[in-house]
């Protein structure tokens, strides 16, 4: 039986992008409260007993890759703030399948899990990192944890992680003055930086197309300070461009806002609660945890699976790019009838 070195098959949707990445929320709940994400006082929660085991997301991880997807992210929400993440990981790392395993954080927990996460085999680890002013950081996030973060950021490089990358994002009026200390701050530590343009997802009640700073705005305030900018090709279907500065500093833009990626997009995401979304911006996903509580075969999941994708026509940030008047996306009221439709729930 040799069937983790088979080829597995690769499905198309309706644009002939492959099944390929898979996000995973392990849980919407989070340790911060920055304003482009969780703005709001007060949030309703996924229930617990619909939380899938961590045996049952490492199952759907299991059929997902037989069905071509190499490429695994955890999420949240915050995901460390899931308890024992590190088992998931273990048993994530076990499947041959699976070429590379990341974790989006934002670092609060990093400092004290990461040597159990390098240890159950984790690849790759990015953190978020909107500002590197302590005062700063708490008022865009609501808590006082910006050195928890850095001793995070720290201690991932210590215990072994390479490839390090921090995320950005940039607003308007926040902190679209630190981009070029951001930078330097990267290349101490030899992170790539990754600057994301605010996007209008469900849950960014604050969003308006002002407070965007868009990737023509970074790369000329790049411009000015650093000289010529050379794009990087790209290697993968990654929604960040990358860019290389005259010193040979290499970094990254996402802008999903303004230019967005939707063509290539091989991504999909499950929620903690095992809802699987075909794009950021979808307004409806599809349950696999009815049907794998209720026990059907695994040939009946991977048909819902298989179908699910080969009828995908999402290209939600195009959509929301050829919008004339591009307002809030979902409106308080209707995030709270259903949090299946907030960025944290499905995993930013
Ligand atoms: P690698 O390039 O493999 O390291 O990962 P990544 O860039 O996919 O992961 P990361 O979580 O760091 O994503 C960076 C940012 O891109 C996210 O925080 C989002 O702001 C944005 N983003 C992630 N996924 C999507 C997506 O599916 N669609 C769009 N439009 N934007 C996304
Ligand atoms: N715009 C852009 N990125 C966002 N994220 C969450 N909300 C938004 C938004 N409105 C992304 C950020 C953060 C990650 C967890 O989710 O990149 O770092
Ligand atoms: Fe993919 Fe949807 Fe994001 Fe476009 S908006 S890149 S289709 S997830």
């Amino acid at each position: 039986m040799n069937h983790h070195t088979e080829h597995p098959p690769t499905f198309l949707d309706t644009l002939s992008r492959p099944l390929r990445s898979l996000r995973l929320s392990v849980t919407d709940r989070c340790n911060l409260r920055c304003q482009y994400c969780m703005p709001e006082e007060e949030y309703v929660w996924l229930p617990r007993k619909e939380i899938l085991t961590l045996e049952e997301v490492s199952g759907l991880v299991d059929i997902f890759a037989e069905l071509g997807v190499d490429k695994v992210r955890l999420t949240g929400g915050e995901p460390l703030v899931r308890r024992d993440l590190a088992a998931l990981v273990k048993m994530i790392a076990h499947n041959q399948r699976i070429k590379d395993l990341a974790i989006t954080t934002n670092g609060v927990l990093l400092a004290e899990s990461a040597q159990s996460l390098y240890d159950a085999g984790l690849h790759r680890v990015t953190v978020s990192l909107d500002t590197l002013r302590p005062d700063r950081f708490t008022a865009l996030t609501r808590r006082d944890f910006h050195d928890k973060v850095l001793d995070g950021i720290k201690a991932a490089g210590q215990v072994g992680f390479t490839g390090l990358k921090i995320d950005t994002v940039v607003m308007r009026g926040v902190n679209e003055d630190e981009l070029i200390d951001l930078l330097e701050f990267g290349r101490q530590i030899s992170a790539e930086v990754r600057f994301i343009e605010y996007m209008d997802v469900g849950g960014a009640t604050l969003w308006s197309m002002n407070r965007v700073f868009s990737r023509a705005q970074i790369l000329e305030v790049l411009t000015r300070r650093y000289g010529h900018i050379e794009p990087v090709a790209p290697v993968s279907a990654a929604p960040a461009d990358r860019f290389v500065l005259p010193d040979g500093t290499v970094f990254g833009i996402v802008a999903s806002t303004t230019t967005p990626f939707c063509r290539t997009c091989d991504r999909s995401r499950l929620t903690a609660d095992g809802t699987w979304y075909l794009c950021l911006y979808a307004q409806h996903g599809i349950d696999l945890r009815s049907p794998l509580r209720a026990g059907v075969s695994k040939a009946e999941l991977i048909s819902t699976i298989v179908s699910g994708w080969t009828r995908r026509s999402d290209r939600g940030a195009e959509e929301r790019k050829e919008m004339r008047s591009r307002e809030v996306l979902i409106p308080v009221e209707r995030l709270r009838a259903d949090p299946h439709l907030e960025m944290h729930t499905r995993g930013g």
